[in-house]
């Protein structure tokens, strides 16, 4: 295995995972789908931990879509259930490794203790600069570009910005994600090739990573293949790469 390759100088910066197949991983064993995520969860622990003993500046999960409110209720109960308990139950850790949370998405949709759950969180490890862990709930890349599209016209409307001062950067400010740096690797677990509308606007430049293995099976060893394979992509941005290895870069 060649893991003690792992370049620590040329890691990815921003780490985005779309954390598929604990449905399937479930239905496999005979268990409940809950059962599944409860053991996804043990995966976000791992990982998290993972990436920060590695030194990835940016993890964002994508943990509860829009689209995960339409199923069953109980699934629903479940999941934000295991949300709370992670929450409470990471935080001291949190503090003591410095990471941050945030989080994007619609957070007015989520149940009362969840948010606030999510937001004592928030607050409490403001401060942290380690790692940030960033948090898609109740989010969809569409919903976040509806909602920036709604605070820029608001700003117009009420005469604080130029429409024509609009350009990308303003764009991306707007977003959820605010000022975090765009992902430089977006893996997606489960065997599934689709975006399932993650992070739209930020994965412009992303390398894509696709596994069969599903998420709660996807522990240590897979973050170090994703990352070993990322590592042996040419990034372009639109480039030759003649033009690149004549950059610095
Ligand atoms: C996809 O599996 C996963 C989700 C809908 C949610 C992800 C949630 C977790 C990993 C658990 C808790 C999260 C945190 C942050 C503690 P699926 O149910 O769509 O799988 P399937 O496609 O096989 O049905």
């Amino acid at each position: 295995m060649e893991l003690n390759s792992l370049d620590k100088a040329r890691l990815p910066q921003h780490v985005a995972i779309i954390m598929d197949g604990n449905g399937r991983w479930a239905t496999l064993r005979g268990k409940s789908r809950i059962e599944g995520h409860r053991r996804g969860k043990t995966s976000v622990r791992v990982i998290v931990e993972m990436s920060r003993k590695l030194g990835v500046r940016y993890l964002s999960l994508y943990a509860f879509s829009t689209e995960n409110w339409f199923r069953p209720h109980d699934e629903v109960d479940a999941l934000m259930g295991l949300l709370e308990q992670y929450l409470a139950g990471e935080r001291a850790k949190m503090m003591r490794y410095g990471i941050r949370l945030v989080s994007i998405g619609d957070r007015s949709r989520l149940p009362l203790s969840v948010k606030a759950a999510l937001e004592e969180t928030i607050e409490l490890t403001r401060a942290n600069q380690r790692m940030t862990v960033v948090l898609a709930l109740s989010y969809s890349g569409r919903d976040e570009i509806v909602r920036m599209a709604r605070r820029l016209a608001r700003e117009a409307r009420d005469r604080r910005l130029d429409p024509d001062e609009i350009d990308e950067r303003m764009v991306a400010s707007h977003l959820d994600s605010g000022e975090i740096p765009d992902p430089d690797l977006l893996i997606r677990t489960s065997g599934e090739m689709r975006v399932s509308n993650f992070l739209l606007w930020q994965i412009a430049y992303s390398e894509l990573y696709f596994t069969k293995t599903l998420w709660p099976d996807f522990r240590r060893r897979d973050l170090m293949l994703a990352l070993l394979d990322y590592q042996r992509r040419e990034r372009r941005f639109g480039r030759t790469g003649e033009q690149l290895q004549g950059s610095t870069g």
